[in-house]
């Protein structure tokens, strides 16, 4: 399928946007271990959620959707099935390795594989401190396919320093630590995203977000700690491991936003609302982002929902300028790149952007990708080992770029394409079903020139 994207007038109206990716993904997994009925309002339905779903049902966890609402009867964590069949992934990172630690603590036998590019994607990240906790788990080479077999003894808590920040990871040990012996820390050198703790301290998990709660240090250990910047995470597992069902309603997906308000940023006279959308600090970087670069952006929280904020969000073009983005931004940003590099082209002055390395690791290697196809948009973009650089005052040329199999690449250049001096068309953009089905046609709502054009 091809998307081609048209210059655009102002984009208006109020809207609302399908659930969170990372939270969807969390509350089934988390429904499926609770011992009884539990009901996610705004669950993503995408490409992404699919194989998740699926290997709950090969696990024999029965679910049902009643259009956005997932209804799931959990099987508490020990009363899972050994699947008769490999597990597929697909192209998701997020099922796989939450899978893995969810499968480590219900200590069953399964292989998780997944997609030619999901085999590309590094998993040493949790083969080895999984290993550490006892978990018997191999890859092959450091990738999927993944075998789970039951441990032979108890699994341990774990004190380990993660190498990246990564919610992935992160998320995956805590997973396995719901049933091990002892406590498991958890330290990182970046704010990722903390959906997991929220909605596990929300289940009634004991759980310490050390950085996050303790605030104006008073020890010297504090203080030390915080200097380094260490993101400390402490879960004690009780026993029996046991986890209620509830009901949550997911608020709007950010990542997904980010393309919608890019798109308005970049569009004289847009004035556009988005109801209902996640605040979780740990993933409003793109926002902070294009403050800084004088967007004008109101937000306005409503309230929480297990622990995760929700609100509003209003977005007006505005003119914006360069800026320099690194360290910790980076991390509360990781999915926001390639919109975040559209409003950087259409910024007055350079934007540099360093210390984002995990970009290569993504759905597809974003920094090659991204300055691949901004080029033939005639972006004088560079290239740089850990990010890249884009001098600003640009406006793309049409033509026709690649999807390079990656949903959030497909979105961005789309958004490019409305400002364009002539139509861009994006090959492959099918692919942007995996996190936002429904993309084009919100975009469309408001205003912008998309059009699909099926292949023959
Ligand atoms: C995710 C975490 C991020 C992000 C991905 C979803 C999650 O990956 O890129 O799209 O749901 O935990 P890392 O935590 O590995 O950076």
């Amino acid at each position: 399928m091809n998307l081609i994207a048209e210059k655009s007038d102002n984009l208006h109206g109020r809207i609302r946007l399908p659930g969170d990716k990372s939270i969807s993904h969390r509350a089934a997994l988390l429904a499926a271990f609770s011992a009884g009925e539990s009901r996610i309002s705004n669950f993503l339905t995408a490409g992404v959620t699919t194989p998740l779903l699926n290997a709950l049902t090969s696990f024999g966890i029965s679910w049902k959707l009643f259009g956005d609402i997932l209804v799931v009867q959990g099987r508490g964590i020990t009363g899972w099935d050994t699947p008769a069949r490999v597990i597929d992934c697909g192209n998701s990172g997020t099922t796989l390795r939450l899978l893995a630690g969810a499968l480590a603590t219900v200590g069953i036998r399964a292989t998780l594989d997944g997609s030619p590019g999901l085999r590309r994607r590094p998993m040493n990240r949790i083969i080895e401190p999984l290993q550490k906790m006892g978990v018997n788990i191999s890859g092959d080479d450091g990738h999927a396919p993944l075998r789970l077999e039951p441990a032979g003894a108890v699994i341990n808590g774990i004190d380990y320093h993660l190498p990246v920040a990564s919610a992935q990871v992160k998320t995956c040990l805590l997973l396995a630590a719901l049933n091990a012996e002892g406590q498991t820390t958890l330290r990182e050198p970046g704010p990722s995203r903390d959906h997991t703790e929220r909605l596990l301290k929300g289940l009634g998990v004991s759980l310490v977000n050390y950085s996050r709660e303790i605030t104006g240090s008073n020890s010297a250990l504090e203080l030390v700690q915080n200097l380094e910047r260490q993101y400390i995470t402490t879960l004690t597992p009780q026993h029996p491991a046991h986890l209620p069902s509830f009901n949550l309603q997911i608020p709007g997906d950010i990542s997904s936003a980010a393309f919608i308000i890019v798109a308005a940023l970049i569009t004289p006279g847009s004035d556009l609302v988005i109801e209902d959308i996640g605040l979780n600090p740990t993933r409003t970087g793109l926002i902070d982002a294009l403050v800084n670069m004088g967007a004008d952006i109101e937000i306005q929280k409503q309230g929480e929902r297990m622990g995760e904020p929700y609100g509003t969000v209003r977005v007006r073009y505005y003119p914006l300028s360069g800026i320099d983005i690194y360290g910790e931004l980076v991390v509360r940003m990781i999915d926001e790149f390639p919109a975040f590099s559209i409003a950087a082209v259409y910024a007055q002055g350079t934007t540099v952007v360093s210390g984002a390395e995990e970009l290569r690791v993504k759905e597809s290697d974003r920094i090659a990708a991204m300055c691949k196809e901004l080029k033939i948009l005639g972006i004088p973009i560079i290239e740089k080992p850990d990010g890249f650089v884009i001098p600003g005052n640009s406006k793309p040329s049409g033509g026709q770029v690649s999807a390079h199999g990656d949903h959030r690449l497909a979105m961005a250049l789309a958004v490019a394409g409305l400002q364009a001096s002539a139509p861009v068309r994006i090959s492959g953009a099918e692919i942007i079903a995996e996190s936002f089905p429904t993309f084009s046609e919100v975009l469309r709502s408001t205003g912008a020139d998309l059009t699909i054009e099926e292949d023959s």
